[in-house]
């Protein structure tokens, strides 16, 4: 999928994201728990290599919750990791994430050696909304600060806990083609870089497959019949229930894709989760495969070209 996602103010995120996962305690992620994998940024995976991590699968109040727990436990078995499932409902989410936290690294509970933590996470996962949590009605000394880049600010949440907060990063390249779609439905890539017909069939394809009963239930649909609509069929319908239509009763097929998005986004078709680990796993090593396939083309036509 053609998806434009790397403007400008990525490169200087990742600059200061690069530059200040050095001198931190503990990097934690915000991750959207419809989708925990694809919303895991790679580069920081390999930039946080060897620190403590606490994992937040935020939004949880609109996963699937059997999956939840699936994501909990793979997350669980990974060294140096912690994670949390959590949601902006939630009024002990940020003592959650503190306690987590000071778990995760004992050593550092003083004035004189504060846990640094950096908080990084891709648009939209919720991150600035479990920030504001954690700040309450404190207020917080931030930017403007030698050795603080324009990119990046510090919170003071108490003396002996520093939160350093980067903006939103996306990574240049999506190598697994499952995850810019989830990504693109959840909403954390612009609607500029984005075909919606395109993201919101490819959505419906996923949910006909594993959320059927949801799908019939929320747009009315005929019990005996749509198990055999595809997707093209369920957007159809759907354009009609939901009064997608041009002028002579055509659909909308825009206005339809639109009405998808927006009903997954805001938890109306139900709580859903776009990927299990196992999944993941196909899907990766299907992506890696394929990277390794253009990988070879590139080397075998630079080669021709020097013969
Ligand atoms: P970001 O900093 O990571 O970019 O995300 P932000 O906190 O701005 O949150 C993005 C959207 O997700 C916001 O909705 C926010 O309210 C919503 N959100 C954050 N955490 C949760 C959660 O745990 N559960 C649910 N259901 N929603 C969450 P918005 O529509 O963009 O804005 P608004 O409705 O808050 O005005």
């Amino acid at each position: 999928m053609a998806i434009q996602w790397y403007p400008g103010h990525m490169h200087k995120a990742k600059k200061a994201i690069t530059e200040r996962i050095k001198s931190v305690d503990l990097v934690i992620e915000v991750l959207d728990a419809r989708l925990p994998a694809s919303s895991a940024n790679p580069l920081l995976a390999k930039l946080s290599s060897g620190k403590p991590k606490l994992k937040i699968l935020n939004k949880q109040d609109l996963a699937d919750p059997e999956r939840t727990e699936l994501w909990l436990a793979e997350y669980r078995s990974r060294p140096d990791t912690n994670v949390l499932a959590l949601d902006a409902s939630d009024r002990q989410a940020s003592s959650k994430v503190i306690a987590a936290s000071r778990k995760l690294v004992p050593n550092r509970q003083s004035l004189e050696r504060p846990l640094r933590v950096l908080i990084c996470g891709i648009p939209n996962v919720g991150k600035s909304t479990l920030i504001n949590g954690m700040l309450g009605k404190k207020s917080a000394k931030i930017g403007n600060e030698p050795g603080i880049t324009k990119a990046e600010q510090r919170l003071i949440l108490a003396d002996d806990f520093w939160l350093y907060d980067t903006p939103g990063m996306l990574w240049p390249k999506i190598i697994v083609e499952e995850a810019g779609y989830n990504l693109a439905a959840s909403g954390a890539v612009g609607r500029n870089a984005l075909d919606e017909e395109t993201v919101a069939l490819e959505l419906l394809d996923y949910l006909r497959r594993h959320y059927l009963s949801m799908l019939q239930q929320r747009y009315h649909a005929d019990l005996s019949l749509s198990p055999h609509w595809h997707d093209d069929e369920w957007l159809n319908w759907i354009g009609q229930k939901r009064g997608a239509l041009l002028s002579g009763g055509r659909i909308d097929y825009q206005k339809a894709a639109e009405r998808v998005l927006t009903d997954f986004r805001d938890g109306y078709i139900g709580r859903i989760t776009l990927e299990t680990p196992n999944q993941w796993a196909i899907w990766l090593k299907k992506g890696q495969q394929h990277e390794a396939q253009l990988k070879a083309e590139r080397l075998a036509k630079k080669e021709a070209r020097k013969k």
